[in-house]
């Protein structure tokens, strides 16, 4: 099989075709698809029904995973290994209203695990279970967005560090029923605002809803500034949609894109899709 890289669109993202992650991949592949996300910030690999052994297997070899510090108690996939992305509920059912306000959050353009220190550096998500008609996940290019600013406008945020926490964007859709543990283990992390991709070069920005203010401003300043950039490097022009199909896999590259679930007939059909996260270097 031979790998190929084709883009969707002139924006970003790409599809890449030649695998199987259902098998041990040598380390030239790796190194061809971390060269196409740090190209493309977005892979759709179709046809690829790997269990979570095999998703395991595919994502630990771009580097260690995120392991979930969430109560178990609380969490209907045990593995630490994975995070629930669906809309059922611990029983494996569909979630009635109310249950769901935690994963709401993925509604808002975010970036995964802005909030910890060690941040996700690359996600993989597959596709278990979808709805009939999917809903698509977008994705925004934050090197677009920013090699677009003017270059005063850049200048002015170069340097910034900005303050992430997870309770910052829970709390955007009413969910606040972290434990003390919880809070304890998920403290306010600092990133800068602007950073470079070391294998592409490219700078971009770095936003997510889990942005709460930057570092030495006034908070509401801060609070300003981000919402307003947030809103900038979403505009149509940065943003591309993936339409799902079954068995995809999708990965993409959290240091230079941000994305957002899109809602569906939630109450009604089932949708379940499973995460592993890349993370970077704390
Ligand atoms: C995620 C996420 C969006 C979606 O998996 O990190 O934000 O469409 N998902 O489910
Ligand atoms: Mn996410």
């Amino acid at each position: 099989m031979t790998l190929q890289v084709r883009p969707f669109n002139a924006l970003f993202a790409a599809q890449v075709t030649g695998i199987d992650l259902r098998q041990p991949l040598s380390r030239d592949t790796y190194e061809k698809l971390e060269d196409a996300l740090a190209t493309y910030g977005v892979l759709g690999i179709p046809s690829q029904p790997i269990d979570d052994a095999q998703q395991v297997q595919f994502s630990s070899g771009f580097g260690p995973l995120h392991q979930a510090s969430r109560d178990p108690a609380q969490r209907r996939i045990k593995d630490p290994n994975f995070q629930d992305v669906s809309n059922l509920n611990l029983q494996g059912e569909i979630a009635r209203s109310g249950e769901r306000a935690y994963s709401d959050a993925n509604l808002l353009w975010h970036t995964d695990l802005s909030f910890v220190a060690a941040s996700a550096r690359i996600t993989v998500l597959s596709a278990r279970e979808l709805p009939a008609e999917p809903p698509p996940t977008e994705f925004a290019d934050m090197r677009a967005a920013w090699d677009a600013l003017p270059t005063d406008r850049q200048r002015e945020l170069e340097g910034l560090q900005v303050e992430h926490s997870v309770l910052t964007s829970r709390a955007k859709t009413g969910y606040t029923r972290f434990t003390e543990a919880e809070r304890k283990v998920l403290p306010p992390v600092t990133h800068p605002l602007v950073r470079r991709h070391p294998r592409s070069g490219r700078k971009s920005l770095y936003l997510a809803s889990h942005a709460s203010h930057i570092i030495g401003w006034p908070v509401e300043k801060g609070r300003a500034l981000l919402a307003d950039l947030i809103e900038y490097a979403t505009q149509p022009q940065f943003v591309f949609a993936y339409q799902w199909n079954p068995f995809d896999v999708l990965m993409w590259d959290d240091t230079c894109t941000m994305h957002r679930a899109v809602p569906f007939d939630s109450r009604n059909q089932r949708r379940e899709l499973r995460w592993n996260a890349v993370v970077e270097p704390a």
